[in-house]
């Protein structure tokens, strides 16, 4: 394929980094900011080591045929934190890239690189992405001047980025025979400016354009997210202490179409509590405007959020102010910490030191801290709150499977969500972002409906073109929602007197008469002969816990049969960490022991299952 031309006239990275006289670039194939953010302090640090490098470049902006031209600048390098996305996939941002990367033949001698990879080992196809660019860069005549670099987002991400950062600079300082003479430089990137303008021309919530909320104009995506109507909203819990929403939202109007199977992103708020516990902590009047602007004036991103905004909105909207914060946030944090000991440990935490990784192991991660508990448990800690602002990485927005189909339901999309709560270390109650807001959005009566910005995302998780294809579901808990949409599309065609193939759900939950979610709906297409549904309640025995995996293991004659004599397909939905993978065991196995397979068969038919999309898996951790 060739690079689509991006629309900005001033994409040709190697123009900018001529004129201006930089020597690096670092691109960043980002879907949830973490990619982008390593990229962004690889940039900054550059500086401290008394190189040049570009603002983090976006694949997607930038002339990626020009990669070959870096040879004409002297000491370049091109460095890439790339994500690995789903299934081994490549994130949106890098996708053209990647697919030009790997199927032309661009001559890359004389470019000097490193990467850094991101990914999640709970998923099968770990880091395939870092693996893939740094052996492709090597293959077309690229030099390698570091390792690449593994992080893990189920291990530390944050440990393996300073582990491999601390080999990266010897590695270039020693590639370009350069004196290691690290500077104190300012590592601001933005300067704060209190706008003087009225208050129409302020960002309340928008993703970009100014007053996008009050005049909607498709077509609607991530950067221009639709505003749907929630239409109907409830529990689907029956018992228990915990909550599991139902939440229907209008997408007539907004020409938004969807497939069962896709996803929808929901952009959340932030709790207004905790939003306002920044303005106490650090005495600020959070309705203040402000705008925070790169002083990088070469640098395509002009603000790190939509600028003029208030605090408040910046801190509601734009900010994800409940995650633990890496350790450059801590070192910034320190500059503004008088008590001795208290600057001492964030000093700590944030140097590579054995105990100082330990420490921020165990006071960060563990006991689960965010920036406003560092502020809390740190009196002394008082940073600026626009230095603040500038710290802090994006509020994302959540995916959530869809659970209805269009077939039936074309002009609302469903979602099944669990809310978030849990109790950490130091005896906080933290809350979900996006479950606690979504469970804020009940309908009221003589109240306007609540609205929540959403967006389509197409999946690859689709219903088999036959309809008389038989297909086996495994979704226990909230793993079930894509399947409701399945099960609605089947359940439509038999009612139009179509021949449906076999429609087999396994679901778990944990009581019957607490979690069981859409029995009634699950009941009526077992009624109307449409689906086979096998429940595991894992705790309503008292002695042993019974999980959808031991009934696929009762099935596996029946499932065998059905993947190798009558092409049936595979679903798996819901958690990645441990039912997906036994769930993947478990098939091997039964591939194994009916088919008559050695393992390493048993193993290659399941992949090739996958590759004819025959074995499709939708799980999130
Ligand atoms: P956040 O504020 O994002 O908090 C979540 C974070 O809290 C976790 O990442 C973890 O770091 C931490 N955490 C969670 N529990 C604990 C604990 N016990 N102890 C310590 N830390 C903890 N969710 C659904 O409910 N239904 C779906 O259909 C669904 N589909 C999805 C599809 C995709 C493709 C993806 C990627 C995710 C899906 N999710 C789904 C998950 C969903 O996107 C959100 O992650 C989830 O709702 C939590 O969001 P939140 O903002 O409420 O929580
Ligand atoms: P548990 O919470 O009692 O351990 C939905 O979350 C259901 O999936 C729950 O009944 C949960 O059981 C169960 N579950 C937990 N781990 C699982 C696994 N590895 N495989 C299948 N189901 C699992």
């Amino acid at each position: 394929p060739t690079l689509v031309a991006p629309k900005a006239n001033d994409s040709s990275f190697i123009a900018k980094m001529k004129s201006s006289g930089k020597n690096i670039v670092v691109f960043y194939g980002s879907q949830t900011g973490t990619a982008e953010e390593f990229a962004l302090r690889l940039v900054k640090e550059a500086a401290r080591y008394g190189m040049k490098a570009l603002y983090p470049a976006d694949p997607e902006e930038c002339e990626m045929e020009e990669l070959s031209k870096l040879s004409e600048i002297n000491n370049s390098l091109v460095i890439f934190c790339m994500a690995t996305y789903g299934e081994g996939d490549p994130t949106d941002n890098a996708s053209a890239f990647y697919e030009w990367l790997k199927s032309e033949e661009p001559d890359l001698t004389g470019v000097n690189y490193a990467v850094f990879g991101l990914g999640n080992k709970t998923y099968e196809h770990f880091n395939s992405m870092g693996k893939f660019f740094d052996k492709r860069l090597e293959e077309l005549g690229a030099t390698r001047v570091v390792e690449a670099g593994v992080g893990d987002d189920d291990g530390n991400m944050e440990e393996d980025f300073l582990t491999w950062k601390d080999t990266l600079w010897p590695a270039v300082l020693d590639f370009f025979g350069l004196e290691m003479n690290l500077q104190e430089i300012s590592m601001r990137q933005y300067r704060l400016e209190i706008p003087d303008v009225p208050s129409e021309k302020l960002f309340t919530g928008e993703i970009a354009r100014l007053r996008a909320y009050q005049t909607q104009r498709p077509p609607f995506d991530a950067k221009n997210p639709f505003l749907a109507q929630v239409t109907a909203w409830r529990e689907l819990h029956k018992g228990g202490d915990r909550s599991c929403m139902h939440i229907e939202l209008d997408i007539s109007n907004s020409k938004l179409r969807y497939d069962a199977g896709d996803h929808v992103a929901v952009y959340p708020v932030n709790d207004p509590a905790l939003v306002n516990r920044f303005g106490e902590l650090l005495s600020v009047d959070l309705d203040t405007p402000i705008s925070l602007v790169n002083i990088d004036d070469q640098s395509t991103k002009k603000h790190p959020f939509p600028c003029p905004c208030t605090y408040r909105t910046a801190l509601s909207h734009y900010l994800d102010i409940t995650s633990n914060p890496r350790t450059h946030v801590l070192k910034e944090l320190a500059e503004h910490t008088t008590s001795f000991e208290e600057k001492q440990k964030l000093l700590m935490m944030a140097s590579s030191s054995v105990e100082g990784k330990e420490l921020y192991q165990q006071w960060v991660l563990q006991d689960n801290r965010s920036l406003l508990h560092i502020l809390e448990d740190l009196p002394s800690c008082k940073p600026s709150l626009d230095l603040v602002c500038e710290l802090l990485t994006r509020l994302q927005s959540r995916y959530y499977s869809i659970s209805s189909s269009s077939k039936l339901h074309p002009e609302t999309v469903h979602i099944t969500a669990v809310l978030l709560k849990y109790t950490t270390p130091t005896g906080r109650i933290n809350k979900g972002v996006a479950t606690t807001w979504l469970a804020s959005k009940k309908p009221q009566l003589d109240q306007p409906p609540h609205q929540i910005p959403i967006f389509i995302r197409k999946s690859q998780f689709r219903l088999p073109a036959r309809h008389q294809t038989p297909i086996i579901m495994i979704g226990p808990g909230t793993g079930v929602a894509p399947f409701r949409g399945f099960i609605q599309e089947r359940l439509k065609m038999k009612r139009e007197g179509k021949p449906v193939g076999d429609t087999v759900l396994f679901f778990g939950c944990r009581k019957k008469t607490e979690d069981f979610l859409y029995e009634e709906e699950f009941y009526e297409g077992i009624q109307e002969g449409i689906l086979t549904l096998h429940t595991a309640f894992s705790r309503d025995q008292p002695d042993k816990k019974v999980y959808v995996t031991h009934l696929l293991k009762e099935q596996g004659d029946y499932i065998w049969r059905i993947i190798s004599e009558e092409s049936g397909h595979i679903y798996v939905c819901g958690d990645a960490r441990n039912m997906a993978r036994d769930v993947h065991d478990i098939i091997v196995d039964i591939c194994s022991k009916y088919g008559k397979l050695s393992s390493s068969e048993a193993h290659a038919f399941v992949k090739k299952l996958e590759t004819q999309r025959r074995y499709s898996a939708d799980v999130w951790s």
